[in-house]
């Protein structure tokens, strides 16, 4: 089939083009009769052009009529002005339209199973199913588009900062170390097996040591772990690392970074520094790690007042070592005793034991434990929370942790129900002096908080061995509008710290030796301080696009349970593929 140029795309014809002849390909969007004419949007990825077909052509128009929504078409015609009263000011092609003359019918298309529309009603898994179509949805092409863009933003802020861009290997050796390693097996070595990259930590500091002191990659990273919205079995990092720097160069070269990604692709400028949040701080505060400050809510601390309380749940909770905070929701009193039972349920997943509510109306409080308080600490209530009339205050009695994480889950959920902030703007913020190590309930040990590379501020090290709670990581984490966008840290250079991080948390001497022999003796030659950070790719792009989900802004990505719903993987293979790779299946019991 010959296939004359395309002289133009969809989206660029404008009055400047009036009385020229043009070609044009794309699909059939939507069609109408109107005053005995055809008219036919033909859309690409770049937007939408009008089509007109007169009845005088009466084979033109009835093969017009004949066309089906999503046939690929080529047509000829001459570019007219439409009459003033029938430009449509929300389409930049919205002033002209295209004459037909000649139509086309490169392939027909079968009635997709769902309209390719940007408001569209199927299902998500329904969307995964038929993603190729999904795909034709023009939020989807912006949504991949700004991906391209935020991935072009990347490399010419990094190379213009003398970054190389250096890839490292896909199959690795399995070092698992939080998430599960996806496994490939080898064919040539039996019995033994490759992993995907987690990420290309152990690369990256390699290739400082290699000399190349500032390493960049859009790195593909693969993570057997339980997903959510903003995870993915595979994502993409933008991986970064740096020789002879301290956490403030890194924070510096990232702030700079993001910057010039988020104004390339939103046209905003970011506010440099960025804030800088203590880890702590964040928890007591925003009861979160990776705080939203586009809300405009904190939470106060009510233990002094509450230490002496007459409601004794609050006065033992302080003298068992507790903390009593609340939280004030402008607005919150007409929360029906419905909705209040619901809350003090949402929260009982942190194991919190109660939820209690002041609510105010005028000058007057009203609680279920307001008759327990004196009229102190009711004084001392309004004066730390300045209730206003409407207002709310949630009060929660707990350890620390369950407190966070009980006023932080409604911190979060009652400004959406609210519609306490703007969601249009960008609030990045860093949150620094992390534990180095932390308690991991599933394993019942001590695990690295990033990853057992990062290193202890130095003042710490003594107590790596004696007090290993209480060691600082010389770590930060980039937190934008309630989402960890990207996390790094300075590593430890010296060979006998790597080791101690290593003791710290139960890695024996031999087990370090056969894991991460080749990192341990890398250090020993030269190798020059270094750190780096990594950002998830996939996050901050849904966040540029304004999505919700990272599946959304990922071309071809997995269900929350890892499949692929479009081609079907994971799949069975064949017994001589399995033979080849020596392997037998053990069949699942009760399967
Ligand atoms: P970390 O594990 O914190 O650090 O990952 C860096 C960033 O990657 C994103 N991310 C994910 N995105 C989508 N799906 C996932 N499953 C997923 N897991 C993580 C997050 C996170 O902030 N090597 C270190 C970085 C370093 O120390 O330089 C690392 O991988 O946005």
């Amino acid at each position: 089939m010959e296939i004359p140029k395309r002289s133009y795309n969809c989206g660029e014809l404008s009055v400047q083009n009036v009385g020229e002849s043009v070609h044009l390909y794309g699909w059939v969007y939507h069609r109408r009769h109107h005053g005995g004419l055809f008219f036919l949007d033909l859309r690409d990825r770049y937007g939408l052009i009008q089509v007109v077909f007169r009845p005088e052509n009466a084979k033109l128009f009835s093969e017009a009529e004949n066309l089906s929504g999503e046939d690929v078409i080529y047509i000829k015609g001459v570019v007219v002005q439409r009459p003033v009263d029938a430009f449509n000011k929300d389409l930049p092609t919205g002033e002209v339209e295209v004459l037909a003359e000649k139509l086309d019918v490169l392939n027909k298309s079968k009635v997709p199973p769902f309209q390719i529309e940007d408001e569209v009603k199927a299902t998500e898994e329904h969307r995964l199913e038929w993603r190729y179509l999904d795909l034709r949805r023009p939020i989807m092409q912006k949504g991949i588009i700004q991906r391209h863009k935020a991935a072009q933003a990347t490399r010419e802020y990094l190379n213009k900062n003398d970054f190389l861009e250096i890839e490292t290997p896909i199959l690795m050796k399995s070092t698992p170390e939080g998430a599960r390693d996806y496994l490939v097996p080898s064919r040539k070595h039996k019995g033994k097996f490759y992993a995907l990259p987690q990420s290309p930590q152990t690369y990256k500091q390699l290739l400082m040591i290699s000399g190349y002191d500032r390493y960049y990659q859009l790195a593909r990273c693969f993570r057997d772990e339980d997903l959510r919205a903003d995870r993915q079995p595979e994502f993409t990092q933008i991986d970064i690392e740096m020789s002879f720097v301290n956490p403030e160069d890194v924070m510096e070269m990232a702030e700079g970074l993001l910057s010039h990604i988020i104004f390339k692709t939103r046209g905003i400028s970011l506010k440099t520094p960025f804030l800088k949040l203590k880890y702590s701080d964040a928890l007591t505060r925003y009861g979160s790690d990776k705080p939203d400050l586009r809300i405009p809510l904190e939470i106060q601390d009510f233990s002094d007042v509450a230490k002496n309380s007459g409601f004794k749940i609050f006065a033992s909770c302080i003298q068992n070592g507790g903390v009593v905070r609340g939280l004030k929701i402008p607005g919150g009193a007409q929360l029906s005793r419905s909705e209040l039972d619901q809350l003090a349920k949402d929260i009982e997943c942190f194991n919190a034991k109660g939820l209690v509510n002041f609510k105010i109306s005028g000058a007057e409080i009203s609680s279920p434990i307001l008759k327990f308080l004196s009229e102190g600490e009711i004084a001392k209530l309004r004066e730390i929370y300045k209730p206003g009339d409407g207002d709310i205050i949630f009060m929660v009695a707990d350890s620390e942790t369950v407190v966070a994480n009980s006023l932080g889950f409604l911190l979060t959920h009652l400004a959406e129900r609210f519609n306490l902030y703007s969601k249009e703007t960008f609030t990045p913020l860093w949150i620094t002096d992390m534990p180095l190590l932390e308690h991991s309930e599933t394993e019942d040990r001590l695990m690295a908080t990033h990853h057992p590379f990062t290193a202890p501020v130095e003042k710490d090290i003594p107590l790596l061995l004696e007090n290993p709670m209480a060691v600082k990581a010389k770590a930060y984490d980039l937190v934008l509008n309630g989402f960890e966008i990207a996390g790094g840290s300075i590593r430890n250079h010296k060979v006998d710290v790597q080791r101690k991080v290593f003791e710290a948390i139960k890695i024996s001497e031999s087990e370090a030796e056969e894991k991460f022999g080749f990192l341990l003796n890398a250090l020993q030659f030269g190798a020059p301080p270094h750190g780096g950070i990594a950002f998830g790719f996939d996050r901050l792009v849904m966040l540029i696009a304004g999505e919700t989900s990272i599946r959304n802004i990922i071309p071809f990505p997995k269900t929350t349970t890892a499949l692929s719903l479009m081609d079907g993987s994971p799949t069975t293979v064949k017994p001589e593929q399995l033979e080849e790779l020596g392997i037998k299946l053990i069949k699942e019991k009760g399967k």
